[in-house]
């Protein structure tokens, strides 16, 4: 009989190991700022139509893209992946979403295929999968995309029928904020598959995978569940504490880099205080700030050497929920910003990486 001993438990996680460096984006965990392809997130996601973050993101490996071309390209591209619908046989039939999508983008062709176009093309399918999705599981047609409009602005009608256009900038603001953050995990397993060279559609369905985990992207429906359980800021202290004491983690609390607030919780706090000073609807806001102060008390007596704050997520949930989404497809329109990140980080790995292939230490027997 074989005597295993058991790995020993290595717990970095790689943190705080430079794996790359990159003109993407910066994540100062310290400071609390996040700077996405040379501007300073706060600004970005306020500013720029998405298809611009895709321009600024895409541009230093692309030369010579303007948000122009990425307009026409996505809307283009969006009509091109409605046709391919038909082609993906029952992936879009999984009862998970990012299963299904994780399914349907494995589908599309990559050889013979150029960088931009399949840039393009893995962009706009993102987005058409995730809308056919959410119609086939309410058993609703998918309308067409309309090549003319925003990549935003699409998405939201192709989704919901809604064509308001405060909930169009809310949900713009959205994509920018989560367009790309350094070495994630998502961008990481995207960056090691591309350093093989591996196709890009490899690379982003690798990336959806890692991106599934309820550690990475797939908080905000959980953090929702938690608001709907704590109904009220009176009950927010008790509750968190006793899920403490099963053992169980905060969602959208705590982060692997942020030693403060993460600032696209600042960003998207404030895109929800003028989404609902727009359509005037009664906020879930108050609770959410209520229970994100009392996560930040608990969570401070249990691990008073290590701040947790509120994350990217803890307010995604809340935002995507007051433009009308249900709660599982946030993680589907996490990837639908994300993969403009990813495309950009594949396009440098490519063209400043090499294969990437760490080492491990064995401890097994002889
Ligand atoms: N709730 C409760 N405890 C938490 C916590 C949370 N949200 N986040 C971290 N901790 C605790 C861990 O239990 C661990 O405690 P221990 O040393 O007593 O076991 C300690 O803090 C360190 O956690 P660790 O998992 O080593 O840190 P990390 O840097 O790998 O964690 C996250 C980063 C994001 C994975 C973690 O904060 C987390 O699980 N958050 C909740 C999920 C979430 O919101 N994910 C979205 C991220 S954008």
């Amino acid at each position: 009989m074989h005597m295993f001993k058991h790995a020993s438990a290595e717990t970095s996680g790689l943190e705080g190991v430079v794996v790359a460096s990159t003109v993407l984006s910066e994540v100062d965990g310290e400071r609390g700022t996040l700077i996405i392809a040379g501007t300073d997130v706060e600004r970005l996601a306020v500013q720029a139509r998405f298809e611009e973050v895709c321009e600024r993101l895409w541009e230093p490996y692309l030369p010579g893209l303007t948000a122009e071309t990425v307009t026409t390209g996505l809307g283009r591209a969006r009509v091109w992946a409605h046709a391919q619908l038909a082609e993906l046989g029952s992936a879009l039939s999984l009862p998970d979403g990012m299963e299904a999508l994780r399914a349907s983008l494995a589908r599309l062709p990559a050889e013979g295929v150029a960088p931009l176009e399949l840039g393009l093309r893995l962009t706009a399918a993102a987005a058409v999968f995730t809308a056919a999705w959410a119609c086939r599981r309410e058993g609703r047609g998918l309308p067409v995309p309309d090549a003319g409009s925003s990549h935003a602005a699409d998405l939201l009608r192709l989704l919901t029928g809604e064509t308001n256009s405060a909930k169009v900038k809310a949900l713009e603001t959205y994509l920018a904020t989560v367009s790309d953050h350094g070495m994630n995990a998502s961008t990481f397993t995207a960056r090691v598959i591309a350093s093989t060279g591996s196709d890009a559609v490899s690379a982003v369905v690798g990336a959806v995978g890692a991106l599934k985990g309820p550690l990475h992207g797939g908080a905000p429906g959980p953090v929702l569940d938690m608001l709907d359980a704590i109904g009220a800021p009176a009950h927010a202290a008790g509750w968190l504490e006793a899920e403490l004491i099963a053992g169980r983690r905060i969602m959208g609390m705590g982060h692997r880099i942020y030693r403060v607030r993460d600032p696209r919780a600042a960003v998207l706090e404030r895109a929800l205080e003028t989404l609902e000073g727009a359509d005037g609807s009664t906020p879930r806001l108050e609770l959410a700030r209520a229970v994100e102060r009392a996560a930040e008390e608990v969570l401070a007596q249990r691990h008073p050497e290590r701040p947790l704050r509120a994350n990217v997520e803890f307010y995604t949930a809340v935002l995507l929920d007051q433009i009308g989404l249900s709660r599982d497809l946030f993680s589907l329109l996490f990837t639908c910003g994300r993969v403009a990140g990813w495309i950009a980080h594949i396009a440098e790995q490519r063209a400043t990486g090499k294969l990437i292939r760490p080492d491990s230490r064995y401890v097994g027997t002889r």
